[in-house]
């Protein structure tokens, strides 16, 4: 339905209210005469009403508390809550003895409005048209900043990176999701026909879990041998893409841990460095939860840094709070302004209308705009759902579901990867790109000024 401006009717739907207050509301209705309210839908039956509310696309829901079953009010607290995400508001009806009820109800779910009965029926359709209208107001205006938004994203992502691609994705809250979404997207590069490589920065190594890899020497192998053929001898092939993980190994864990952090932790930089100088289009990286120092080492090497957040309030709050304090500890460069997006995992459709919302709060939060990229659905129903029948093995697998693969490919679109340029096998250029590299990584500022031209001397991905 299309509501730009007002002039449009405001729809109302009458939920499961008295015929008598029924047919008096519909005789206000065409008393009014101007043509201001419409009656978008009627419905009788409560075990599906939210579904029916949604269907009809109204503006304000006119409700019957009683009639919701006999759970106590249970059933009408979840059908305000389920219209409330949708984004109608709610007028509630109510007898005069159940007055308690109505503050109750204000407390637990943002009903606009609770009218005592018997009703008025023409003061109850002004407060419909007066509720409706602001309704249709915040709609517009919220559609205006998505529009807005969406142009700002667009021209940010119009500065190509320079060089490899290097996305990490990261997040200080643990269980959010980044293993699973890195996983996933390195995947929908992959399918896009742009080389990858998948990086675990993560000891805990779930990376290596969710994609059923082997064990292998993966990032150790680097660790061992900090050189290009310590870079290939721990690369191991998935699917369509390189993967590197870590070891689940305790040993190696805490050998990594002690080698990136305290004495070395420069060298999860040189990693990327060195996979630069292979073709991939995209190295994704995930990073661990814990503010260790070679955390953000990556990080300030990232042409894109995909923050991932919930709508969970709590989770927004972290958020805010972790882009914060790296800015201000650890320096602004590990969280830049231009280079950090949002990411929202478990995404369902009633969050839909809280996105820009979401996104305009972290902007206050941080104190500037961190654009969203990308929105990820939840996909626990499916996830129950093809368990339960015994058709999924492990959580990678729920890349193979229809709403979550669109996703992960329209990330992988709006970051705008593509086949790295084969490059001139001429020895003079080759020598003074890595010359130039090993200057400016004398200097320190090798990662995002590199030679763009500047790739492997086989310029070949290993086997
Ligand atoms: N969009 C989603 N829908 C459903 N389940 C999800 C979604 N994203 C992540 N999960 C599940 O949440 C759990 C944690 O995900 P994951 O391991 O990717 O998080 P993480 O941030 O890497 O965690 P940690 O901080 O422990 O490393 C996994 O079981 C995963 O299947
Ligand atoms: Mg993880």
């Amino acid at each position: 339905m299309s509501d730009e401006g007002t002039a449009l009717p405001i729809r109302v739907h009458l939920c499961l209210l008295r015929s008598a207050e029924i047919q008096e509301l519909r005789s206000a209705m065409r008393s009014l005469g101007d043509r201001r309210l419409e009656l978008a839908g009627l419905t009788t039956d409560g075990s599906d009403a939210a579904r029916h509310v949604a269907a009809s696309q109204s503006d304000v829901v006119i409700a019957g508390a009683e009639l919701f079953g006999d759970d106590g009010g249970n059933g009408l607290v979840a059908f305000l809550t389920d219209v409330q995400a949708l984004g109608p508001r709610a007028i509630v009806l109510i007898e005069v003895w159940d007055q308690d009820l109505g503050d109750e109800l204000e407390r637990l779910t943002a009903v606009a409005a609770v009218e005592m009965r018997p009703i008025d029926a023409g003061r109850v359709l002004k407060r419909a048209l007066a509720i409706g209208e602001a309704v249709r107001a915040a709609r517009i205006r919220a559609r205006q900043q998505e529009t807005a938004a969406a142009e700002r994203l667009a021209e940010r992502l119009a500065v190509p990176p320079a060089g490899r691609s290097i996305v990490c994705v990261t997040a200080r809250k643990g269980g959010i999701g980044k293993d699973t979404l890195a996983s996933n997207l390195a995947w929908a590069i992959a399918e896009r026909n742009v080389p990858v490589l998948l990086v675990g920065g993560d000891p805990k190594d779930d990376l290596a879990a969710y994609c059923g890899a082997d064990p292998a020497p993966g990032v150790a192998a680097f660790l061992r041998q900090p050189t290009r053929d310590g870079f290939a001898s721990g690369l191991q092939r998935f699917r369509n893409f390189h993967l590197m993980v870590g070891l689940a190994d305790d040993h190696l864990a805490a050998q990594w841990n002690s080698r990136f952090d305290r004495d070395e932790p420069n060298l999860i930089r040189e990693l990327l460095m060195t996979a630069r100088d292979f073709p991939y289009g995209a190295v994704v990286v995930t990073l661990p939860t814990e503010y260790s120092h070679w955390r953000f080492q990556p990080l300030a090497r990232a042409d894109r840094i995909l923050y991932v957040v919930t709508p969970a309030q709590a989770d927004v709050v972290n958020a805010i709070r972790d882009i914060t304090m790296v800015r201000r500890d650890v320096g602004p460069e590990f969280m830049p302004e231009d280079r950090l997006f949002l990411l929202l995992n478990r995404v369902r459709s009633g969050d839909r209308r809280r996105l820009t919302e979401i996104a305009n709060v972290i902007a206050e939060g941080v104190g500037f705009e961190v654009p969203l990229i990308g929105t990820i659905p939840d996909a626990h129903p499916y996830i129950a759902v093809a368990q339960s029948r015994g058709e999924l093995p492990h959580s990678w697998m729920i890349d193979e579901l229809e709403p979550f693969r669109v996703a992960f490919d329209d990330l992988a679109e709006r970051l705008g990867l593509t086949r790295p340029r084969i490059p001139r096998q001429d020895g003079d250029g080759r020598r003074l790109g890595a010359l130039v590299r090993r200057v400016l990584r004398g200097l320190g500022r090798e990662g995002t000024t590199a030679d763009p031209t500047a790739t492997s001397s086989a310029g070949e991905l290993p086997a």
